[in-house]
């Protein structure tokens, strides 16, 4: 058998491929993190762009929610911030309006345009985990998602989550894109999208019953939930 073993890599060697192997990771993180940015920033633009007005009618959306100088309002996923500047404006200086996102550079865009309104200590930023933050304090007269539904992972257990955020009378309002061809041309693909019927099942199983629905919009779904009753909600003590 031919014994003959390998030889050894050369010291300098050795050093050239690790310096080649470090200087290729380094090139691809930078790459990836560019990349991340540049994404996050064409994400902020589509979000913040004017003729998303025409579909989203936002005034008339913030009219129909109803809000009230003074409430408190939790806008999940809220992005680049093109509802929670609405909202920080609908509840006034007494009111608070909590902006979560996972991604902290839309929450450094929300805050940047708070403050150019001057409304950014009206809004407290939290950064989350997908799984969502511990909601706690039964303070929340609204808990929102627009357009954010169809990115959790698990749906039901997030939303059934927030139940200890919200006030006895407090509502989860959700609207998303239709998933047919009601929504349009979109720039992703549809096979994430929600149909409104699901929705509703699996809030059923989170423990909230629809309440409302407003039919304006022509591409999303616009759906209003509160806790359901059970036996033990009108027992005293
Ligand atoms: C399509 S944008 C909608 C933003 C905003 N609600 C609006 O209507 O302009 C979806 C947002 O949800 C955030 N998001 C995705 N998964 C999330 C999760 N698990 N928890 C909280 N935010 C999430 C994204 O980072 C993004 O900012």
């Amino acid at each position: 058998m031919n014994q003959r073993s390998t030889p050894p890599v050369q010291p300098s060697k050795r050093s050239t491929i690790f310096y080649l192997l470090l200087l290729s990771v380094l090139v691809s993180l930078t790459a990836s993190c560019a990349q991340k940015t540049w994404d996050i920033n064409r994400y902020i633009h589509a979000l913040e762009r004017p003729e998303r007005d025409q579909h989203q009618q936002p005034e008339k959306v913030i009219e129909a929610l109803n809000l009230t100088p003074g409430m408190m309002v939790i806008d999940i996923g809220a992005g680049s911030g093109y509802f929670t500047r609405r909202f920080a404006k609908s509840v006034g200086d007494k009111g608070q309006v909590i902006a979560i996102d996972v991604e902290q550079k839309m929450l450094n865009y929300n805050k940047g345009e708070l403050k150019k309104l001057g409304l950014a200590n009206r809004v407290r930023f939290v950064l989350a985990e997908k799984e969502g933050p511990t909601f706690s304090g039964n303070n929340a007269d609204m808990v929102f998602l627009c357009d954010v539904y169809h990115h959790l992972e698990d749906q039901i257990d997030y939303l059934a989550n927030t139940k200890p955020a919200l006030k006895p009378n407090g509502r989860v309002v959700i609207i998303d894109y239709y998933a047919d061809a009601r929504s349009g041309t979109l720039g992703f693909s549809k096979q994430h999208l929600v149909s409104k019927e699901q929705v509703i099942k699996d809030m059923e199983q989170a423990g909230f019953t629809l309440s409302k629905e407003h039919t304006f919009l022509p591409r999303q779904y616009f759906l209003e939930f509160v806790p359901t009753q059970t036996k033990d909600d009108g027992r005293a003590g």
